[in-house]
């Protein structure tokens, strides 16, 4: 397995290093700041001995680096500064992935790819359509961070383990997006049988606004813990074949009543990529919000210069 992530950055950085640490073999760490991910790759190695994993991690600035790679993650692009939504990124973002994606369907033309570049359900459907790829082919990391999120915030209302919570997002990576609490369950109890309306409204504002508080804390840059963490999870299911349901934004052709779009949605993913598209039971007030996410990111997406 050769797994490359474009994009050394703090979020492709930490990706890498995860990636290599779950004993992935071969990691190719890729960035037009020459000396970057060469340095970061080194720095890598150098933690094998005392982490014990021996993945070797390459460094490159050219894109023939992607050569034989069997995933791609792009995480290259600007990033959101405090007050900008993921939108405000459109255009800029979109001439990275662009470039990128003509890089990758000529050096990987059979590799599955991974998008993390925000806005990131427009700049998945722009991938698909610059690569040309099987839409099985072509997924956006950003959903599952979102339900991770809200897992955690749930947890430590409740006080109990992240990992009891199973926390159900759907929607845009965005303004659209939509924390489930009535399908959320904790253990085997569904969460809305556990708080009130007015904390679920509470929990929803908080994992919505959960990226712009970190970039407002940091002031510059994005989130990169839990992102490179729901990046190599991603990467895992893919590579192990594991089969596993998470959430990506992933292109629907009539699910959900919609059509043409990449729109986060839980999907099972395995050796070939997203293996088959989930569609959940949602009522009638969220199958509403879901369809207008889903007709504003067309609207944006055909707005794209
Ligand atoms: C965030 C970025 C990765 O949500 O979109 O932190």
């Amino acid at each position: 397995m050769k797994i490359s992530v474009i994009g050394a950055g703090n979020v492709g950085g930490l990706a890498a290093m995860r990636i290599a640490q779950d004993g992935l073999v071969e990691v190719c760490l890729i960035d037009i700041a020459k000396g970057l991910p060469c340095g970061k790759a080194l720095d890598i190695e150098d933690s094998r001995a005392l982490l014990k994993f021996d993945s070797p991690v390459l460094g490159t600035d050219d894109l023939v680096g992607l050569g034989g790679s069997d995933i791609v993650v792009i995480t290259a692009g600007f990033p959101r500064k405090p007050g900008m939504t993921r939108e405000d990124l459109l255009n800029k973002n979109a001439q990275v992935i662009k470039e990128l994606c003509l890089g990758v369907k000529k050096y990987a033309p059979e590799t599955i790819l991974i998008i993390v570049t925000n806005p990131l359900d427009l700049m998945t459907r722009l991938a698909l359509k610059i690569t040309g790829f099987k839409a099985n082919r072509v997924m956006g990391m950003g959903i599952s961070l979102d339900a991770a999120r809200f897992s955690n915030l749930i947890a430590e209302e409740l006080n109990i383990f992240p990992q009891s919570v199973n926390a159900i997002v759907i929607g845009s990576h965005g303004e659209g997006m939509m924390p489930l609490v009535r399908l959320s369950t904790v253990g085997d109890a569904p969460l809305g049988k556990l708080i009130d309306a007015k904390k679920a409204e509470e929990l929803i504002n908080k994992t919505t606004g959960r990226g712009l508080e970190i970039v407002s804390l940091l002031g510059s840059g994005s989130a990169y813990f839990a992102p490179s963490a729901a990046i190599s999870s991603l990467v895992k299911a893919i590579a192990r074949d594991e089969k596993h349901i998470i959430g990506v934004s992933a292109y629907l052709n009539g699910e959900y009543g919609v059509k043409d779009v990449c729109i986060g949605v839980p999907c099972r993913l395995g050796a070939d990529g997203i293996e088959q598209i989930i569609e959940l039971d949602l009522d009638q007030e969220e199958k509403d919000t879901f369809v207008k996410s889903a007709l504003r990111l067309q609207e944006q997406f055909s707005s794209i210069q």
